[in-house]
């Protein structure tokens, strides 16, 4: 099988953009596959193009029943066929199967015809796993589907094997079907049996398929969703880690005289004027589109239709940029129940979302309401702030906000002559007053939040202030924001009480962190968080046992990093499991030795899946000299 060589070029959360290899160019994603119909094209190719398509899929089992067609594909190759010379990834015959049960060819016929007419990614014959049925008979599908991946001679060269994911509506068997198919020669994950789900609107229901596939699925192989194409649903599911679609839906709809929007679908009879973005704008009316042919209307619509479909996936790719997917599928959740229920119920996997959400985004956080509470971050950060609460915490009301001025209001002279926990009142929920200047709490934009009266708290009003200095707030403030980024107790060990902490002349910020004169860390005024020195990682180090924070290289590479390069994926022997994507690494060689410290790219779970690409953007290596303390700003 050729190299996929699939490569991480922007995330947010499990949502991606990335590109991979084909024999006919690389494919960038996430991206749609409009589906080609050989016997009845609808619209030309060059028409499609212009739209944004920039791969195509096409059904072999349909090829390969016509005569002509065959002979042509046979001579000339499925390229030649389409007129296309790009990727093409070809279906085998299961949805054929499925809806009209009648598929005469064998899996190993099906494969070997797509080889030979020069498909790039070829899809094996496998058993579709209807959403109603049982246990048992999802089983044999996913069991089936595999025992045919593996009956496919290995080491084709000329083709990416697609192997579907199947299971019905059981986690389990998606869970399973994902790992065998993951660990198989497939370098393509297609999900399976969801357009019974996609037609009627069951979003909820799609929602834990993916999840269970996705999450048990090789994270460097793409994830595509059959039949998922309706612009409606797009941006949930590459927010749930989905990077290809396939679909037929523009061609469909506009048969039936429908059009598609980015929040639903609407009959031409029912709108009165075309949307500006529409390529029909400007060229007809809608009375004129009504006063086609059939013929006529079904190919304007269906220009319509993708155009409607690639404007999502734009939208999409420039969320993904931005960082700021979560929140255009929150606003868009609202734009029709089915979608609402949907993002419901991705809240409730929130805990596992998290797991994959960057140490903090590019964007500034949009605080909604209650249903933001349970967005990843806002969990991330609820449950750090529950685990140091406790113990009588003082509570700090709005008029204590004061980021980067704690001397304001006697707060920071108050806070050191206590040793209790201070709580901030933010949104819906009480965090701890040293992380007020880190994100997400102090980038946010929100439509306020109401905290619930607390029981067994005090106001600073209330609060018995010790006459002496009994702590100092800057060392609890950098410990804290450590022990954020690190595991709680690591910023006690980082930072000790002698630790110097020097604030910017201009802003009054926190800048650098000092030992012994020696600068450990620096704050980025963007986030709020730290990036370590060679000296602060060697602290951290020895905070933490391996493999901790760890991302081990092989000694070859580490010769390059220890001079500050880049790692790549590929020189990665092994890495800590909780590794939060964009938060600060260890560079380790073999012997556990620091060589240098850097940026995570991806979350621990992924980087093993990885071969292709930077995996820790290094800032320093050991062989670079010392650091001294950023210039005034
Ligand atoms: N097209 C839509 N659903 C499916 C599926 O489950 N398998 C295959 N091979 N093609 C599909």
């Amino acid at each position: 099988m050729p190299e996929l060589n699939f490569e991480i070029t922007g995330k947010d959360g499990l949502a991606r953009t990335a590109k991979f290899k084909t024999p006919h160019g690389v494919i960038e994603t996430p991206t749609i596959l409009p589906v080609i119909n050989p016997n009845i094209p609808t619209l030309g190719i060059g028409e499609m193009v212009s739209l944004g398509a920039r791969a195509f899929i096409t059904n072999s089992y349909i090829i390969r029943r016509s005569e002509n067609l065959r002979e042509k594909a046979e001579k000339n190759g499925v390229h030649s066929l389409i007129g296309f010379d790009g990727p093409i990834m070809t279906d085998s015959g299961t949805f054929q199967s499925h809806v009209y049960s009648d598929v005469e060819y064998t899996n190993l016929e099906i494969v070997e015809f797509q080889r030979k007419i020069g498909s790039d990614i070829s899809t094996i014959l496998d058993v579709f796993s209807e959403p109603d049925f049982s246990h048992e008979k999802a089983e044999y599908a996913v069991m089936e589907t595999y025992s045919r991946m593996n009956e496919v001679p290995q080491g084709v060269e000329d083709t990416i094997l697609a192997g579907p994911i199947q299971g019905s509506v059981y986690p389990d068997l998606r869970k399973r079907s994902a790992e065998l198919m993951s660990s198989s020669q497939a370098g393509y994950l297609p999900i399976g049996g969801v357009v019974p789900l996609l037609e009627n609107y069951r979003y909820d229901a799609l929602v834990d398929i993916i999840i269970s596939s996705k999450l048990n699925a090789s994270f460097s192989k793409p994830i595509h969703l059959f039949g998922g194409g309706h612009p409606m649903f797009l941006s949930m599911a590459v927010l749930l880690g989905v990077d290809i679609f396939d679909s037929a839906s523009y061609v469909k709809y506009a048969r039936d005289g429908r059009m598609l929007f980015s929040d639903g679908s609407k009959e031409l009879s029912r709108i009165s004027t075309l949307p500006r973005w529409s390529p029909l704008y400007g060229k007809y009316s809608v009375k004129e589109i009504r006063e086609m042919n059939a013929e006529e209307r079904k190919k304007a619509l269906s220009l319509h239709n993708l155009a409607a479909i690639f404007n999502e996936l734009h939208e999409i790719k420039e969320r993904i940029y931005q960082q700021t997917l979560w929140q255009y599928v929150e606003t868009k959740a609202r734009s029709h129940p089915y979608l609402f229920k949907a993002y419901r119920r991705i809240l409730e996997y929130s805990e596992i979302l998290e797991k994959y959400e960057d140490l903090s985004k590019k964007s500034t956080f949009f605080y909604f309401d209650r249903y933001s509470d349970s967005t990843p971050y806002i969990t991330r950060l609820s449950n750090f702030s529950k685990s140091i609460g406790d113990g009588n915490p003082v509570i700090l009301g709005d008029e204590h906000w004061h980021p980067g001025r704690p001397h304001e209001r006697g707060l920071k002279a108050a806070y050191e002559s206590s040793d209790r926990p201070f709580l901030l009142k933010w949104q819906n929920m009480l965090v701890p007053l040293e992380l007020d200047e880190t994100y997400p709490v102090e980038q946010i934009i929100s439509a306020g939040g109401q905290v619930p009266a607390a029981e067994n708290v005090t106001s600073l009003q209330e609060t018995p202030l010790s006459e002496t200095k009994l702590r100092d707030f800057d060392i609890h403030r950098v410990r804290t924001i450590a022990d954020y980024q690190f595991g709680i107790g690591i910023g006690e060990r980082l930072f000790p009480d002698e630790t110097v902490v020097t604030r910017s002349r201009n802003t009054g910020r926190i800048r650098g962190i000092f030992l012994a004169g020696k600068l450990l860390a620096t704050l980025r005024a963007h986030d709020g968080f730290f990036t370590l020195t060679v000296e602060g990682a060697r602290r951290l180090k020895d905070a933490c046992k391996a493999p901790k924070h760890r991302v081990m290289v092989t000694d070859d590479s580490a010769e390059f990093n220890s001079k500050g390069f880049n790692v790549f994926f590929k020189f990665i022997i092994s890495s800590d499991e909780s590794i939060i994507a964009g938060n600060e690494v260890l560079v380790v060689n073999s012997k556990d030795e620091l060589i240098a410290v850097g940026k995570s790219v991806l979350s621990g779970t992924e980087i093993k899946y990885f071969r292709s690409g930077v995996g820790v953007k290094v800032h320093k290596g050991i062989l670079q000299g010392e650091e001294k303390e950023p210039g005034p700003d």
